[in-house]
């Protein structure tokens, strides 16, 4: 199976916590097929991971990297690094980083661009503000997103698109699972119509997912795994979750 349940550890970690989080993970998830799986840890922790992680296959990935290749760019990580270290996949315009570090749709494109170009999976954040959801305008910003996204990078064969709401982002708040599950299906479409040559691997859900919610949402059609921030710092959390991911997912 193709990633479907990725770990965002944002800015959380240590050497302790890698090993606690591996630990707990192993004790709780049921399953030997750990192919649907991902974490993004901070990039500096990504070799230490692999180490704890053995001969698995998990698939480990960056939160963020660099919309060049190379150069003066101080404090920037590449998605050359990031390929060197043998990652699969790197999270493209998360909310926090379009909001707090103020990436552009510009930036965005060429992020997609440096990790086509090292093949690997981006997992494009796209989502809607409080107030958008509020004035039922979604659809419309969804929409304005993805083609910003999209139209400088065509050559992008391979994605993963991530929904996030940025209201519903470690909030506790949730659009109901039947609202995701229709703007998933609108994402699929535009993707299709719009960029044909693009394989749409996958729409994940993510904002405030939890052990509580998730069978919920796994049950919806369209709603084809998660990414996980708050819920996925507890390996045991996040084992539970894969677990219920698997039961109705995987037949
Ligand atoms: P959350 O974060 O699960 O803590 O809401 C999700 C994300 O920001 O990717």
């Amino acid at each position: 199976m193709s990633l479907r349940l990725i770990a965002n550890w944002k800015l959380n970690g240590s050497k302790e916590f890698n090993q606690k989080w591996i630990s707990n993970f192993f004790k709780y998830f049921n399953s030997h097929d750990f192919s649907s799986l991902g974490i993004a840890p901070p990039s500096m922790y990504i070799d230490h991971l692999r180490g704890l992680l053995g001969k698995n296959n998990i698939c480990l990935g960056a939160q963020n990297i660099d919309e060049e290749d190379s150069g003066a760019r101080t404090g920037e990580i590449s998605a050359s690094m990031i390929k060197d270290l043998g990652c699969g996949f790197t999270i493209v315009g998360h909310s926090e980083r379009r909001t707090l570090f103020h990436e552009s749709n510009q930036a965005i494109s060429k992020k997609l661009i440096q990790a086509n170009r090292y093949s690997l999976v981006p997992i494009l954040c796209i989502g809607e503000s409080a107030e958008e959801y509020q004035d039922n305008i979604t659809h419309e910003i969804l929409h304005q997103q993805i083609l910003g996204a999209l139209k400088g990078s065509i050559e992008t064969t391979s994605l993963i698109i991530a929904y996030e709401p940025v209201w519903a982002i470690g909030s506790g708040q949730t659009p109901t699972p039947e609202e995701i599950n229709s703007v998933h299906e609108m994402i699929k479409d535009v993707v299709q119509s719009r960029f044909p040559k693009i394989d749409l691997a996958s729409v994940l859900y993510g904002g405030s997912v939890s052990i509580t919610n998730a069978a919920s949402l796994f049950e919806q059609k369209n709603i084809d795994g998660a990414l996980i921030g708050g819920a996925s710092l507890d390996g045991k959390e996040f084992a539970s979750i894969a677990n219920v991911f698997n039961k109705i997912k995987v037949k």
